[in-house]
């Protein structure tokens, strides 16, 4: 990668100070001896603080900012059954007296567990889509809010927009700033946020690693689409002249499974393995998915012994109570 920018900074984006950072980045000495593999480092974004924290704290960040300035009186976004950014963006809500409105794909549970559980708890009003069009629903409620005189913020699904990622380019220096110089980041990729920043952070900061995305849910050129597209609203919103190039955005679809939130002996091991040799929790549906990718890509040779990787852990953790019993 063509060394860019390394004495200048990327203009500052407002944001709220929320997250707990910068986070730990530690070493895996137990777990690099199992897998006899690449010295493996892990970035711990699971501890970002807020409510069991996760990757779109320090999203949500940017987006309170925005939405101060707007003088919004409620946070409107939309998720899964088990949405970590919907849990943090509550959490958020909560914390500065904002009404949160939630809508979730599906019909309510019998029992709510899990990020569901929390979302609740912590007062957000949950919306199900019952079967309808999500993003429809999202439009409706927006729509209410409007009218019920709620001044709503929308925050994109995931928290994909520029704003969003700009958190990531920023995440991409506090890395640089730790030292260490790595050839490879692994970062589970579901609607791009996260890894479009990193890769547009490492990309302007001249960093020589590749970023990774093992996707949860989606192929590999729906994503590689999707991440572009938020490069260039990175650019925009950066004001540059240009973008990292489409070759930089790599995306694994290999390790989809039986689709989202089903959990697999890739996830189950994988799980037991960070757990066991590291005592460091995987939740079941995103980092679980990533990190039984990373073990695979080592298995197979495809990242080398003599390379130094981190996996950057999103967080997750409500799921892996939720899920449990699959998991024993
Ligand atoms: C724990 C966790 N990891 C990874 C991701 C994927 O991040 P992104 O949506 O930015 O691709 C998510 C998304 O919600 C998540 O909750």
């Amino acid at each position: 990668m063509k060394q860019l920018h390394k004495l200048m900074n990327l203009p500052l984006i407002p944001k709220v100070a929320i997250a707990h950072v910068p986070t730990a980045i530690e070493p895996m000495p137990r777990l690099t001896a199992a897998l006899k593999g690449p010295e493996l480092w892990i970035k711990r974004d699971d501890q970002t603080g807020l409510a069991m924290g996760g990757n779109k704290t320090r999203m949500l960040e940017r987006f309170l900012a925005d939405a101060q300035q707007k003088q919004a009186r409620s946070l409107i976004t939309r998720g899964s059954l088990v949405s970590n950014h919907c849990r943090q963006t509550a959490a958020v809500a909560a914390k500065f007296g904002l009404k949160c409105i939630l809508v979730i794909k599906g019909f309510p549970p019998r029992i709510r567990q899990g990020n569901l559980f929390l979302n609740q708890l912590m007062g957000a009003q949950i919306v199900f889509t019952e079967g309808r069009c999500p993003d429809k629903v999202l439009l409706e409620t927006f729509e209410d809010a409007q009218k019920m005189g709620l001044n709503p913020y929308l925050i994109a699904y995931g928290g994909a927009h520029g704003l969003g990622s700009s958190a990531y380019c920023d995440a991409v220096q506090e890395l640089n700033n730790q030292g260490g110089n790595y050839d490879i980041i692994i970062v589970p990729t579901s609607s791009g946020a996260t890894q479009a920043g990193l890769i547009f952070g490492s990309w302007f900061y001249g960093l020589n690693t590749q970023i990774y995305g093992i996707s949860v849910d989606e192929s590999s050129a729906y994503l590689t689409d999707k991440i572009l597209s938020l490069l260039e609203n990175l650019q925009t919103l950066y004001q540059l002249d240009n973008l990292p190039d489409r070759s930089l955005i790599m995306v694994n679809d290999d390790y989809l499974g039986d689709g989202y939130a089903a959990i697999g002996d890739r996830e189950r091991e994988a799980i037991h393995l960070f757990a066991q040799y590291e005592g460091i929790l995987l939740d079941p549906v995103y980092t679980a998915r990533a990190a039984g990718g990373l073990i695979d890509l080592i298995r197979t040779g495809k990242i080398k012994s003599h390379e130094k990787v981190v996996f950057w852990h999103t967080g997750g953790l409500p799921s892996l109570f939720e899920m449990a019993e699959s998991l024993q």
